[in-house]
Parts: structure tokens; C-alpha cells; sequence
């Protein structure tokens, strides 16, 4: 376990970048906080440190954004799905094991579904303060 306070979007996109550069194909991470904490700020960091230089925005509502990238990029939003049918239904499982890095959000409304040994990144308001946060990662 590790944790990091960041005070602003900038730093939490910077954490992204670092922690992506050492993402392997094949890896998932799981990203888990309330709305509004930056999983998706933290996604378009690691997506860039994968070396993505497309847009990342949320999927919230299409619940899955594909980047194209030499190991794919899956980023997928559980934040609308509420059966875990609904979650089965997008096809995660068959991503599990490929060459492709898979990014999910919401990940703790359904940790069950998610593949043994991602990697858990959660994030929490710190502090009371409207630019401060509270990562913490489980590897
Ligand atoms: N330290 C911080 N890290 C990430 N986002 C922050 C931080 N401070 C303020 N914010 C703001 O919080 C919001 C996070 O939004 P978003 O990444 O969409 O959250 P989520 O995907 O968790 O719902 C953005 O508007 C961002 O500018
Ligand atoms: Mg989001």
C-alpha cells in the first residue's frame, strides 16, 4: 500500500502519467471513488503515460471507450450499470488476459467482477479542501 495527497487536478494527472509508464499489456486497474474525487482526471494520466496522445473522457454514460494503442486501451465507467448482469454484459471478462490494459471506474460497486491481481487504485476528498485528495494504491 501506498498513499499520496494531491492538491490539484494537475498532480493527480501526473500521478496517472508516472503510474502508467509502468503498466504492462495485460494489466488492470481499478479505480474506486465517489463522484467527482478524479478517476477520470487520474485515467487521462495514464493513458498519456501509456503513451496515448487521443482524448480520454468519461464513460460514464457509454460505459466503454476504446483507444486504440499497441496494447489497446479499455476504459470502462460502472457508474450507471446496476446488476452485476449489466456489468457481464459489457464484456470486461474478455478482455482479462489479453494484451489489452483495461481501466474501470466505479470498480467498487461490482469488486467481485473484477479480475484477481488488478491493480486497486482509490481515491478520497482530503482534508476538506475542494483541490486535495487522497490516493491510495494497493501495489
Ligand atoms: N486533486 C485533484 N485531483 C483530481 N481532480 C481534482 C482535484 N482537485 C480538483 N479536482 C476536480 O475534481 C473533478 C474530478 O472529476 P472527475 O475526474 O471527472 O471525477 P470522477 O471521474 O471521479 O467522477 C474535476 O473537475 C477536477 O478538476
Ligand atoms: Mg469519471
Amino acid at each position: 500500500m501506498k498513499t499520496i495527497i494531491s492538491n490539484s487536478p494537475g498532480e493527480t494527472f501526473q500521478f496517472g502519467v508516472d503510474y502508467g509508464g509502468r503498466l504492462q499489456p495485460g494489466d488492470v486497474v481499478a479505480l474506486s471513488g465517489e463522484l467527482g474525487t478524479g478517476k477520470t482526471v487520474l485515467a487521462q494520466g495514464i493513458c498519456f503515460g501509456i503513451g496515448y496522445r487521443g482524448e480520454v473522457t468519461s464513460p460514464s454514460f457509454v460505459r466503454i471507450h476504446t483507444y486504440p494503442h499497441t496494447a489497446p486501451i479499455y476504459h470502462a465507467d460502472l457508474y450507471l450499470l446496476r446488476t452485476e448482469a449489466e456489468v457481464i454484459d459489457l464484456g470486461l471478462d474478455e478482455l482479462y488476459g489479453s494484451e489489452a490494459i483495461v481501466i474501470v471506474e466505479w470498480a467498487q460497486r461490482f469488486p467481485g467482477l473484477l479480475p484477481e491481481g488488478c491493480h486497486w487504485i482509490e481515491l478520497e476528498w482530503y482534508d476538506d479542501k475542494e483541490s486535495s485528495r487522497r490516493i491510495t494504491i494497493s501495489d
